[in-house]
């Protein structure tokens, strides 16, 4: 449902999906009242539209594709996400994609590692406090193996006024997954049992995975298709990869398509979508996505999901005053230079790819030992508007 689009009895929400029926639809965030959602989806009756969407009333999604956010260009009524990219995808860039662009849905939180143990500072959790998240409906992520603390965590989140959770089962590092965790974890079928267990039992109706096709080869997804499908996921989200590939090669578009069929929640995508096209492409061979998550993508261009729903590219400066007010924020919340100036080379090591001579570019922020010299190379490369207000 697009963003400030209002409903009525057969009025198009966006391109392609029709809501008809008493309804009101309000800023891909809001649906009232009885409501019937074409081109996908139907939702009828009292329930859940989760994601992008925040609903009151009478309303209910049912059936396969259970949509998770709301209607997309292109008829496709599924749930673009924003992909966790750990020292990157935190609170404050969550909220000003949102905010100065649009076009996701939900976002999926870096990870919290869980220890061993029941006792886990809320404080590891601060990242997805609501405060810290603004509207944007945002998931949780955990990564570990021990079902006990999975528990914890979900009482964490719950208090926290969390109803999602998910398990990262896709981290492809040799420390995490040889510790059977991350990738791992699924190679591992009885403690993969116990976790998605307790994370059904910790968070009912609201715990979902993202996963990998498999750690070494690609074949372990398929192989646990059965035991994932004796559990009430909300979703699963699959990079084809494996874990060892990294993220590098190839997305295995073939081994998903032969593992789809098979998995009985809905499914979102992610991997390697960058453009567009890129997202057209893959709804076209695979149409019956509940979601398509972005991640490096989105960070190379905060304003790709609004694009994906027909928002024409912004100017570049608006992508410079994004960045500008992500280090504003960055600024006045990280003590002393060296994290901001860590924090600072993470995310333009994507952005750049927007601006012309990007490379270029790039190579003198990473080059920058210094505050000033960061700054300085990142107005040559973006304008006066890229660096933190203070200092302009
Ligand atoms: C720097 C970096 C940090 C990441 N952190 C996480 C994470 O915390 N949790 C997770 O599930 N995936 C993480 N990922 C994986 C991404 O969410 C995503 O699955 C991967 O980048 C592939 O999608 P893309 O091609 O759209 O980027 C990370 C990836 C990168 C490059």
């Amino acid at each position: 449902m697009n963003e400030k689009a209002k409903a009525t009895e057969r009025e198009n929400v966006t391109g392609g999906a029709k809501a008809t029926g008493e309804t009101t639809v309000t800023g891909g965030a809001k649906a009232t009242g009885k409501m019937t959602v074409t081109g996908g989806t139907k939702m009828t009756g009292r329930a859940t539209v989760t994601g992008g969407a925040k609903e009151t009333g009478k309303m209910t999604v049912r059936g396969e594709a259970k949509a998770i956010g709301g209607a997309k260009a292109t008829g496709w009524a599924g749930t673009v996400w924003m992909a966790p990219l750990r020292g990157v995808t935190l609170a404050p860039f969550r909220r000003l994609v949102s905010e100065r662009f649009g076009g996701v849905d939900l976002a999926l939180a870096p990870f919290v590692a869980l220890g061993s143990s029941e006792r886990m500072p809320v404080r590891l959790f601060a990242d997805v406090a609501p405060d810290a998240c603004g509207p944007l409906p945002t998931v949780p992520q955990v990564i570990g193996r021990d079902p006990v603390a999975l528990r914890a965590a979900g009482r964490i989140l719950r208090d926290l006024g969390h109803t999602r959770m998910n398990l990262n089962c896709g981290c492809p590092w040799k420390f995490v997954a040889k510790k059977g965790r991350g990738s791992g974890l699924p190679e591992d079928p009885d403690a993969f049992a116990r976790m998605l267990e307790a994370g059904c039992e910790a968070m009912p109706g609201g715990f979902s995975v993202k996963i990998r096709l498999g750690y070494r080869t690609p074949d372990t997804l398929a192989a646990r298709a059965e035991l994932l499908n004796e559990f009430p996921l909300e979703c699963i989200v699959v990079h084809p990869r494996t874990g060892v590939q990294m993220y590098d090669g190839n997305v295995d578009l073939d081994a998903f398509a032969a593992v789809l069929p098979l998995l009985r929640a809905p499914v979102v995508y992610n991997g390697d979508i960058a453009t567009p096209a890129d997202a057209a492409r893959i709804l076209s061979r695979f149409p019956t996505l509940s979601g398509l998550m972005l991640g490096r993508g989105l960070c190379a261009n905060p304003a790709l999901a609004a694009e994906l729903r027909g928002a024409p590219t912004p100017p570049r400066k608006e992508l410079a005053a994004f960045a500008g007010a992500l280090a504003s924020e960055y600024a006045a919340t990280l003590c002393g230079p060296a994290p901001l100036m860590g924090r600072l080379k993470e995310l333009w090591g994507y952005l750049h790819r927007s601006f012309e001579n990007g490379d270029d570019g790039l190579r003198r922020i990473q080059r920058a030992t210094s505050l000033p010299a960061l700054e300085s190379a990142i107005t040559a490369l973006a304008g006066p508007g890229a660096v933190a207000a203070h200092d302009r």
